[in-house]
């Protein structure tokens, strides 16, 4: 059995077991932002295991698979593709190659320090003869130069002189585990071996993406000989290089990689780029290329970090979920996004959810510059003319944002997410109200934003049902949030979106009439806005009917929600859960049972709007109806929750996600890490316990300590300010470490933050 280690900066396995690879494979993942791999090991293994690298952005549109076709259905799902394996490395010693699957060995460990960014492990590894060896790794994805990896693997030999062979190598072979059609993604088209560099090149099939790796090595001791090798039709190239280590000393290879893409380099100059590059690493040496890297995460933990006193695995937990954001988005390229599961598996596809803007926004706005927040926005901009053609399709006007995407084309393939999972346009029109109020920086907004409002705004207008009898407008045939049900008529959640994101455009047209005529002229003669048409927004926002149930004094999660057998998640037998593996599809469908927050996704995007006897209302009706079977849904019942004051409650749904992969909660984590719902985590934290809002674009915060603390910490980056929040059982400090004087609130009365100055309350 293998054991993990409680560690504040470290991910620790010590002991291996072939059952939990996979497992450990997925925790031990990395990346920069432009690539990553999962914890694999560089020497064979024929044991069960998910080799996985990933390039950010190269996927397949692998054919749609299901079972009846449905018109209005995308042809394809695009996944992110298993790329060339470039962290290679066969290992034979004095004739025995070394594959934990097979042979002999004790003292295993791999860890991943997230401080550093660098995956490690070490094991001894015991011959036929009973000669043993002490072997270790290291490698990291360069965050300084994205297209860079090291790895340095060293063996030493413990009881006699031994003759080492180490094949590093590159291997462009390899083929996604969830192909729906098990079809190969890649194809080959050239390569070259030699001593000192090799290179293969391969392009996606359909997609056209062509990447190439390339390496160069070096040797620590003697090289007796080199060789270079050709395999699998031009498409495994490698070095063998024989050396001989003395008893006590080690033989350590280092190899340098690069992987580059015709996403950003011309495709004819691939070969010669990356071969220059993986050289120049050589030249620049392991430790040089570990120092700049590590710079690089020094600003993102100072940025970003939060601290847990009194709490290792708490510690460790949040540490480790703001580590697998940063190493699945970097921010620098608006074509990027964030896939549920990053770089981390295969599952998902590693498309884009609307959990970017609802979940992964508020993280990135909070930790890093403004222009990695920006560039979520941008990337929703950029596909606005897909999203306008995905909703013609549908026979609606204006544009509908795909449920999963890639490019900007839907993707996703079961007609009631696809069709029916609108709320979110809204989430997207949010996202930029949340990046506008958080930043103060309206040049998004009034020059590309306003474009994604107009356009989903139009959408809105031609989805409503216009009630006469009533004289409301209703939206039918839709899922919320709520997965658990379809095809439901007025989900609060989305009827209260649609009104709003109406409003906001019509808000925000009217500022920019007032602020920036220009920027509205241009608008409107871009759009083709009529008077007539803006009124029409607003009308029917202010007609948006929302089903609530008075008695109750709730708001009704959709029409008819309550003549539902009601029934509490406490009263079902444990045995029934997960809901989604022990029930039919068909019993789900019936139930009441909620998987995840839906009334209360509203009650937090707007929170302004509510009242605490609402929010508190609501949270007590839906939560004990709410199985929280998305692992997106215990954040947001969490920092309700801890805005009505359920302190332990709030505690409790957090720990439900803070360690959801540490722990393999959902069973799960074989098939890759929950990234997206990680940032949840961070919010349950930061908004939930912190207090943290923008109230009138002024940074609010009314921060607690759970018990089981004895203090946190973190940073928030707010307009140019670094602000440290720091909680422990005398209350609050507050201190402004960079940036000028700014006025906050802190518990609803204004504080002035000056540089140097802890402020404590
Ligand atoms: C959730 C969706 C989410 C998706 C990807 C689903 O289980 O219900 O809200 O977008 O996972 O994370």
């Amino acid at each position: 059995m293998s054991l993990l280690i409680e560690n504040e900066w470290k991910i620790i396995q010590e002991g291996f077991s072939k059952e939990e690879n996979r497992f450990y494979e997925s925790l031990m993942s990395t990346g920069n932002g432009r690539m990553g791999t999962r914890g694999n090991h560089e020497e064979d293994y024929s044991g069960d295991t998910l080799k996985g690298t990933y390039i950010a952005g190269v996927y397949y549109p692998d054919k749609t698979r299901v079972g009846w076709w449905k018109n209005g259905y995308p042809e394809y799902f695009a996944k992110v593709l298993n790329a060339v394996d470039f962290i290679g490395i066969r290992v034979i010693i004095d004739g025995e190659t070394v594959d934990l699957g097979k042979c002999s060995f004790k003292d295993y460990r791999r860890e991943l320090d997230m401080k550093e960014s660098i995956v490690r492990r070490s094991f001894t590894f015991i011959g036929k003869d009973g000669s043993e060896y002490s072997i270790s790794s290291e490698r990291f994805l360069s965050y300084a130069d994205p297209d860079l990896a090291v790895i340095k693997y060293s063996v030493k030999s413990l009881s006699k002189d031994a003759n080492i062979v180490f094949i590093p190598f590159l291997n462009g072979d390899v083929r996604n585990e969830d192909a729906n059609y098990d079809e190969k993604f890649w194809d080959y088209v050239k390569s070259s071996a030699e001593n000192n560099i090799s290179y293969v090149t391969m392009r996606t099939r359909k997609t056209n993406f062509t990447v190439s790796a390339a390496f160069t090595w070096k040797l620590e001791g003697i090289t007796e000989a080199s060789e270079p090798i050709v395999d699998r039709n031009g498409e495994y190239v490698g070095v063998k290089i024989s050396t001989k280590a003395e008893k006590g000393t080690a033989a350590v290879l280092e190899k340098y990689v690069a992987v580059v893409s015709d996403r950003y380099y011309d495709t004819k100059e691939l070969e010669e780029v990356a071969q220059r590059k993986a050289r120049t690493a050589k030249d620049t040496g392991f430790s040089s290329l570990f120092d700049a890297h590590k710079a690089k995460w020094e600003n993102i933990w100072h940025m970003g970090d939060v601290t847990i006193s009194g709490d290792i695995p708490a510690q460790q937990g949040i540490r480790f979920n703001i580590y697998q954001l940063n190493c699945t988005y970097s921010g620098d390229d608006p074509r990027l996004n964030i896939g549920p599961k990053g770089f981390t598996g295969e599952k998902y596809g590693g498309s884009t959810y609307w959990d970017t803007e609802a979940y992964c926004l508020y993280f990135y706005l909070g930790t890093r510059e403004p222009e990695i927040a920006r560039n979520l926005l941008v990337y929703r901009h950029n596909h606005l003319e897909k999203a306008k053609e995905n909703s013609r399709k549908l026979g609606t006007r204006g544009a509908l944002y795909p449920m999963v995407t890639m490019n900007g084309e839907e993707c996703h393939n079961e007609w009631e997410i696809t069709f029916e999972e609108i709320h979110r346009n809204a989430a997207i029109s949010y996202a930029i109200k949340n990046y506008t109020d958080y930043t103060g920086d309206e040049n998004y907004l009034i020059e590309k934003g306003i474009d994604v409002l107009v356009e989903t705004s139009r959408y809105w207008v031609s989805r409503v049902n216009y009630n006469p009898q009533k004289d409301v407008m209703m939206i039918l045939g839709v899922t919320g949030p709520n997965e658990y049900e379809n095809n439901v008529n007025n989900n609060w959640y989305t009827n209260l979106m649609a009104k709003w994101n109406l409003k906001y455009t019509v808000d925000t047209l009217n500022y920019m009439k007032d602020k920036y005529p220009g920027h509205y002229e241009a608008c409107v003669e871009r759009l083709g806005i009529k008077e007539e048409e803006i009124k029409e927004f607003q009308h029917v926002s202010d007609k948006m009917y929302l089903p609530e149930d008075k008695e109750l004094g709730i708001f009704l999660q959709q029409d008819g929600y309550l003549d539902k057998e009601q029934k509490l998640v406490s009263e079902l037998d444990p045995e029934d859960l997960p809901l989604n593996k022990k029930w039919s599809w068909d019993r789900i469908l019936r139930s009441c049972f909620i998987k995840q927050a839906d009334v209360l996704q509203g009650l937090w995007f707007l929170n302004d709007q509510f009242t605490l006897e609402e929010k508190t209302r609501n949270f007590d009706f839906y939560e004990p109806r709410t199985v929280h079977e998305s692992s997106l849904s215990p954040c947001v019942y969490s920092i309700i929750a801890a805005e009505i004051g359920r302190v332990e409650k709030a505690y409790e749904l957090y720990l439900r996600t803070a360690r959801l992969d540490l722990d393999n909660y959902n069973k799960d984590t074989d098939d890759g890490l929950h990234i997206t719902s990680m940032a949840g985590t961070w919010m349950s934290i930061v908004y939930g316990f912190g207090g943290m809002r923008i109230r009138n674009r002024k940074l609010s915060l009314k921060p607690f300590k759970p018990s089981a603390w004895k203090g946190y910490s973190f940073r928030i980056m707010f307009r140019d300010r670094l602000i440290k929040v720091s909680v422990d059982d005398n209350g609050a400090t507050l201190l402004l470490e960079e940036g000028e004087p700014i006025d906050i609130l802190l518990f609803d009365s204004t504080v002035t933050l000056k540089p140097g100055i802890e402020y404590r309350k």
